[in-house]
């Protein structure tokens, strides 16, 4: 397992998410900073950043920060955090086509040894079961052995600069308890609010917490703190994988109406709360008609 100081870092994205990271991490270690707009990577060159969620000061203290549009120049590095975009499509799912073209620049330049951390927002399953076999694939290395994985969903507000990037407490996460330890520690070196190593929910299965039948709390159902939206909440996905796991799942969101959640849940997921012999009682003209057995 590599060392915090031999951490040579590519972030593979520089929008929104990807450049703050890239500046913090800029001012103390090598960088390259790489995106497939090369108009983006020559406004950068020149100190401009469209987005204006840098500064020029900010660009000028990241030092060791370098930009670049050719992916060669990923060769040099070992450790790959990817926050390209994961825009949601007509159909509300995530939109996955940049994760994986990403995820197939990272396969190209990954050596036995080397960490990808992915910070794009995606549902829980997504790295692994669609990024990390393209990783395997293009590189020919085997994950877990050669190569280690990590996932830090960025929590940024763009354009509220109260809430920088550093001022946000950031959850981590690992692979292998190792990498945990080793991306942990790395993202703490630019967090001033701290850092939160998660555990998986494989973790309950090590920790021998019974899958099926266990009682699970989701704090926060909307798509973001503090706002009553759940139009395109995925929550509401993690909730139905608890139920096909046979979860008792209870969903706890100051900010969010019952009766939108239920509209958004839909009345196939409410009939698994109830008995095999059940009746579903629409009294509030939630769900449409054909959905429920009685209604007003
Ligand atoms: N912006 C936000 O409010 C916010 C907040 C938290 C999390 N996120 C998540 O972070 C991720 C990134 O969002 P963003 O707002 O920074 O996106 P963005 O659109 O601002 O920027 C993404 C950058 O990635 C580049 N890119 C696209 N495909 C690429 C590829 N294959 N290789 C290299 N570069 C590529 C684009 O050219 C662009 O410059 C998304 O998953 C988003 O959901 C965004």
């Amino acid at each position: 397992m590599k060392n915090l100081k031999d951490l040579k870092l590519a972030i593979i994205g520089l929008g929104y998410v990807g450049l703050p990271l890239a500046v913090e991490f800029g001012r103390k270690r090598p960088v390259v900073g790489f995106d497939i707009n090369s108009k983006r990577i020559e406004d950068l060159k020149q100190g401009k950043d469209v987005t204006r969620e840098t500064t020029k000061e900010k660009l000028k203290a990241a030092v060791h920060l370098k930009y670049t549009d050719n992916p060669q120049e990923l060769k040099s590095c070992n450790c790959f955090i990817v926050t390209v975009p994961t825009p949601i499509d007509n159909h509300k799912r995530p939109d996955l086509t940049m994760l994986r073209q990403a995820s197939e620049t990272v396969g190209k330049s990954l050596k036995k040894g080397d960490f990808v951390v992915y910070e794009s927002t995606v549902y829980p399953g997504v790295t692994e079961e669609e990024c990390v076999p393209i990783i395997e694939q293009i590189s020919g290395l085997k994950f877990n052995q050669d190569f280690f994985w990590g996932y830090s969903p960025e929590r940024i507000n763009p354009g509220d600069p109260s809430h920088r990037i550093t001022e946000i407490k950031k959850i981590t996460s690992g692979s292998t308890p190792e990498s945990a330890e080793l991306i942990d520690a790395l993202y703490k070196e630019i967090i001033t609010a701290g850092t939160h190593k998660a555990e998986s929910i494989r973790a309950m299965v090590k920790n021998k917490i019974r899958i099926e039948e266990s009682k699970v709390l989701i704090l926060g159902l909307d798509f973001k703190e503090n706002c009553p939206d759940i139009r395109n909440t995925r929550v509401v996905d993690i909730v139905r994988d608890f139920q096909d796991l046979n979860c008792h799942v209870d969903v706890y969101d100051l900010w969010v109406s019952e009766e939108d959640a239920l509209k958004e849940l839909g009345a196939a997921a409410i009939r698994t709360l109830g008995k095999s012999q059940h009746i579903l009682y629409d009294l509030k003209y939630v769900l449409p008609p054909e959905f429920s057995d009685i209604r007003l």
